[in-house]
């Protein structure tokens, strides 16, 4: 794709993302739920496939046309920018990448239309950040697998149809007996047991899923047996780049509504945007949200050539998280007691920021990761 064509789609979105989005932005945080009208209408516009190529009934877009979908939605609303992300990143992208012909063509058409919404069941009440110590199990029953297990901070659990699971196959301390499957919600025994009630992102659902004896048939193992830990972490990858555009999403928001409201406020005879203690704010926000645009582009790109990009993925999140906290911030900063209430949106935008710096690796496994890259290079 060319840069004319990201300032198509950044257009297309954008518009989508003013007129349908925003202006129900702070009922969906209100009442704590995504109206299934708008997840329809995401997936007539192609938001939900973007990424899926058109031969499965996707948009045939790539990595860098994604992670600009999911910034300009998170723009207009924080919890509808982590759908399509964790629909897209931790669903759609395992299935591309790992799966047989068979499940592809059974499994993406309707995921590109968000006929089916997609959820990634990594995390257990005991398995977080230490993700290869989860305990979940699948027994192997001859024709099945039996599933049994408690997956923890699940977002869309509460609309997901299809489930990427990760359970032990062999019981293990560590990743390596873990496999992947793909496992539909209907299934009997899969159960969403509790609704987080959390600080942001709140039309989000984010669920604890009890997996009770959940039959999953054969075929619906992805990827190779007993390597689902890299399917997770190859999935993470990418996962990563899609919540730093959520982020990056959210910082430009808080920008725009600080960078307005500074010229329009009057204090001291003058627009606080004469004061230049404010300036710098304003030229702080402005430049962390740059450099957090840059290192995603990047990222996209790497991943768009099949380059490696872990480190880059990684990078781009831990910045684009922190600097979302941070323009957030400073945003209820430069709009003062206002900003502070819940009739200005900068407090929203607030909240929403702070789970980038934790979901798909908190800041520090990204730390870790980005460590790790840089110590296997010592020139
Ligand atoms: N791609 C592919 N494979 C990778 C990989 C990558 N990026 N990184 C590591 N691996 C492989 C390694 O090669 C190794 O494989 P083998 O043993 O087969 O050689 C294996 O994974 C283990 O590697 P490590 O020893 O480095 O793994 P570790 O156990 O020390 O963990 C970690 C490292 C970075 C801390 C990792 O556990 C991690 O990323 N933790 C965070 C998990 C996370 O992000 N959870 C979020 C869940 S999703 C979510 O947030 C909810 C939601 O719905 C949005």
């Amino acid at each position: 794709m060319m840069l004319s064509d990201y300032k198509e789609i950044r257009d297309m979105v954008s518009k989508f993302a003013d007129s349908e989005v925003g202006p129900i932005a702070a009922d969906i945080d209100k009442n704590g739920e995504i109206p299934s009208s708008l997840v329809a209408k995401l997936g007539e516009n192609g938001f939900l496939g973007s990424y899926i190529p058109e031969e499965y009934g996707g948009a045939g877009m790539d990595y860098t046309a994604y992670s600009i979908i999911v910034e300009e939605i998170s723009r207009a609303c924080g919890s509808t920018g982590v759908l399509v992300s964790a629909h897209t990143s931790l669903c759609v992208y395992p299935i591309l990448a790992f799966g047989n012909e068979d499940q592809k063509k059974q499994y993406l058409p309707k995921l590109a239309t968000g006929e089916h919404i997609g959820c990634f069941c990594l995390s257990e009440p005991n398995a977080g950040s230490d993700a290869g110590s989860l305990t979940t199990f699948a027994e192997d029953k001859g024709d099945y697998y039996e599933i049994t297990g408690t997956k923890n901070f699940i977002t869309n659990g509460k609309e997901a149809n299809i489930a990427i699971v990760f359970a032990k196959t062999t019981k293990t301390p560590n990743h390596k007996g873990i496999s992947a499957f793909i496992v539909e919600t209907d299934s009997e025994g899969f159960e969403v047991m509790k609704l987080e009630d959390k600080l942001g992102i709140k039309g989000s659902s984010t669920a604890q899923i009890a997996l009770d004896k959940v039959r999953v048939p054969k075929e619906n193992l992805l990827g190779t047996y007993e390597k689902g830990f890299r399917v997770a972490m190859g999935t993470l990858d990418g996962g990563r780049i899609g919540i730093a555009s959520q982020a990056l999403g959210i910082a430009e928001a808080a920008f725009r509504y600080a960078k307005k409201y500074s010229t329009e406020r009057i204090q001291f005879g003058k627009p606080l945007s004469d004061l230049q203690a404010i300036q710098f704010m304003l030229a702080d926000m402005s430049t962390k949200i740059a450099a957090s645009r840059l290192l995603i582009w990047e990222a996209s790109r790497l991943k768009d050539e099949g380059a490696s990009y872990s480190l880059a993925s990684a990078q781009a999140k831990l910045f684009a998280a922190e600097s979302a906290m941070w323009v957030t911030t400073k945003a209820i900063q430069v709009c003062g007691g206002n900003g502070y209430t819940r009739e200005y949106p900068v407090e929203r935008y607030f909240r929403d920021a702070k789970i980038t710096e934790i979901y798909e690796g908190t800041s520090e496994v990204q730390r870790i990761v980005i460590a790790a890259n840089e110590l296997k290079n010592i020139q």
